[in-house]
C-alpha cells in the first residue's frame, strides 16, 4: 500500500459571511485541491479535531464535509493512520504537481519570458563535463580519502551540544575561533599577513567573488580578467555590472603590461597566481611585483585566488601574492572546497584593514552568515591537527594520482594531448592539436562516462587552439587508466 506523507495543506479559504454552508465551503475546497493536483492520492490530511481548530470553526462542519467527501470516495479513513486523501482516484484525474508550475503558452513571451539581463549574464555554455561524478570532474577532490568518520563525528559532537548562541544569529563575518584558526594557517603555510579581524567566513569562494565585486566596483567598471580565466570570476564579476578586460597569460602568468596597454582605466585585476586556472602555472615572481606596483600606482584592486596552492608538488607551496603586497591593494581568496570537500560550502576572504566594514555588510547583504554547526566543527578539526594531516596526506595521494594521469596520456593519447602546467593542484590541463574542437571532444567523453573540461569556454578572446582540463583529485589509479583510455576513442 503506497503511503504518502502529511504534506503541507494549501492555504484553506472560508468566507464566514457567504450563504455557502461552512461544510459545503469545505467539501468543495477539498474537491478542488484534489482534482487540481494539490492534494496526491493517499497523501494524509489533517483530523477533523486538528483542521477545526487551524480555521477557527466549530468541529461539525468540519466532520460533515469529510462524511460527505468519504461518502463521494474522494477521502478514505484507515483506523489508525488517519484519514487520506482516497488511493483509487486515478492520478490522470489529477493534474500533475509540475504542471501547475509552469506558466500558460499565452503569459508566455517570443517562446521565453522575459527575466532580467543579470540572469543572461549569469548563464554559462553548455556543460556537459558536469553531468557525471566519474574521472576527471575538475575540482572534486579526493573524497574516497576523506576522513568521514572523524568528521561526522566532530559534525555529530556539536549539534548535539548546540547553544543557544550557536543557534541565534552570528556575526556576518564568521565565529571568531575558526576566522583565529584561519588566520593562523594562513601565516604559516601561505605567508598571508593577516589577523583574525581581517578574515570574512563565507559560503565558498564562489560567494566570496560575488562580495568582491558587490563590495569594489561599481557597475561598467573594468577589471582585467586572466585569459584563460575562471568561468566562475566571469560570472560573479558580469554580475555585478563589471566589464571584463581580456588580459593573456603566458609562461610566467597574466601579461602585465599588456593589461596596463588595454585596460589602464581598470578597478580591479582577477588573478589565480599560484596556479593559474585553467593552464596551471605559476605567476614568476618579477609579474607579481609588476602587478602590485601598478595597482598601487592605479588605485586597483587584486582579487587573488588562491584555491588550490596547498597542494604543489616538487617544491614548498608559493608564498601568496597578499604576503608581499605592502599597498594592501590585495584581497584574498580561499577554500575548503578543494582540502575539505565542495558540499561544506566554507570559505573565507582575507580583507584590508580599511574595507572590512564594507565586507561585513556586504556578507550581511547578502545571506547574513554561514552554517555556525559547519563552522564550529571546521575550527575543530583544524584545531585538532586533523586539517594538517589531511594535507599531507592528500599531497601524497595526489602526487600518484597526477603520475598516474601522465603515464595513461603517454599510453593512450601520446602526442595528441600536450600536458602543460602540472607542477601543482588537482588538475592538469592538456592543448590539442591544432583544429580539433576540444568542446566537440568533451562532449564524446561525457557520452562515455568520461568528465573533461574543454578550455574554449574558460577564454574571452577565442583561442589558437582548444584544449581539456583533467581534475585527478577525485579519480583513483582503476579510474585514472581507464578514464584516459575512453578519453582516447574520442578523439
Ligand atoms: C579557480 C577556482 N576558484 C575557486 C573555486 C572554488 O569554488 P568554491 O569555493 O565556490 O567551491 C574553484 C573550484 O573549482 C576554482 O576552480
Amino acid at each position: 500500500m503506497q503511503r504518502i506523507p502529511a504534506g503541507f495543506l494549501p492555504p484553506v479559504a472560508m468566507d464566514s459571511g457567504s450563504d455557502t454552508p461552512m461544510y459545503q465551503q469545505l467539501s468543495d475546497w477539498f474537491r478542488r485541491a484534489i482534482s487540481s493536483g494539490q492534494l496526491r492520492p493517499g497523501q494524509r490530511v489533517p483530523s477533523t479535531r486538528s483542521l477545526a481548530n487551524e480555521l477557527g470553526i466549530s468541529r461539525i462542519p468540519v466532520l460533515g464535509a469529510y462524511e460527505q467527501l468519504q461518502s463521494e470516495g474522494f477521502l478514505e479513513t484507515f483506523t489508525g493512520a488517519g484519514t487520506c486523501v482516497a488511493r483509487a482516484i486515478p492520478s490522470d484525474l489529477t493534474v500533475p504537481r509540475a504542471k501547475l508550475a509552469r506558466p500558460e503558452p499565452a503569459a508566455m513571451h517570443g517562446g521565453s519570458r522575459r527575466t532580467s539581463l543579470r540572469a543572461a549574464q549569469m548563464r554559462t555554455p553548455e556543460a556537459t563535463w558536469l553531468a557525471n561524478m566519474g574521472a576527471f570532474r575538475v575540482g572534486l577532490p579526493a573524497l574516497d580519502a576523506f576522513p568521514a568518520a572523524l568528521w561526522s563525528k566532530l559534525v555529530s559532537r556539536h549539534a548535539r551540544h548546540l547553544s543557544a548562541e550557536a543557534m541565534g544569529y552570528g556575526d556576518p563575518m564568521g565565529h571568531l575561533p575558526l576566522r583565529e584558526a584561519i588566520a593562523e594557517y594562513l601565516g604559516a603555510a601561505r605567508a598571508v599577513r593577516c589577523n583574525a579581524s581581517q578574515i570574512l567566513i563565507t559560503t565558498g569562494s564562489q560567494q566570496a567573488l560575488q562580495i568582491c565585486a558587490h563590495v569594489l566596483l561599481d557597475p561598467g567598471e573594468r577589471v582585467w580578467m586572466e585569459d584563460p580565466g575562471y568561468p566562475g570570476a566571469h560570472q560573479a564579476l558580469r554580475t555585478a555590472g563589471a566589464e571584463l578586460v581580456p588580459v593573456p597569460v603566458d609562461a610566467e602568468g597574466i601579461d602585465v603590461a599588456h593589461g596596463a596597454r588595454v585596460g589602464a582605466d581598470a578597478r580591479a585585476v582577477y588573478i589565480s597566481p599560484s596556479h593559474q586556472f585553467p593552464l596551471g602555472m605559476a605567476m614568476s615572481a618579477s609579474r607579481r611585483m609588476q602587478l602590485l606596483h601598478w595597482a598601487a600606482s592605479n588605485d586597483a584592486w587584486i582579487i587573488e585566488d588562491d584555491y588550490d596552492s596547498e597542494y604543489r608538488f616538487g617544491s614548498r607551496p608559493l608564498s601568496s601574492l597578499q604576503g608581499a603586497d605592502t599597498h594592501a591593494r590585495v584581497i584574498y581568496l580561499g577554500t575548503f572546497s578543494k582540502v575539505m570537500f565542495p558540499a561544506l560550502r566554507l570559505g573565507y576572504v582575507v580583507v584590508p584593514e580599511d574595507l572590512v566594514a564594507d565586507f561585513h555588510a556586504g556578507r550581511d547583504a547578502i545571506d547574513t552568515f554561514s552554517s555556525m554547526l559547519y563552522q564550529s566543527a571546521m575550527t575543530e578539526f583544524i584545531r585538532e591537527g586533523h586539517f594538517a594531516r589531511h594535507i599531507r596526506s592528500m599531497r601524497t595521494l595526489y602526487m600518484q594520482r597526477r603520475e598516474a594521469v601522465h603515464e595513461a596520456i603517454r599510453k593512450y593519447l601520446g602526442e595528441r594531448l600536450e600536458v602543460i602546467g602540472t607542477e601543482a593542484g588537482m588538475q592538469l590541463a592538456g592543448l590539442l592539436p591544432h583544429g580539433v574542437d576540444d568542446v566537440a571532444v568533451s562532449r564524446k567523453a561525457a557520452t562515455k562516462g568520461v568528465s573533461v573540461r574543454p578550455l574554449t569556454p574558460c577564454y574571452l578572446e577565442p583561442p589558437s587552439r582548444g584544449g581539456l582540463l583533467l581534475g585527478y583529485g577525485g579519480a583513483n589509479l582503476a579510474q585514472i587508466d581507464e578514464g584516459v583510455r575512453r578519453l582516447a576513442e574520442c578523439f
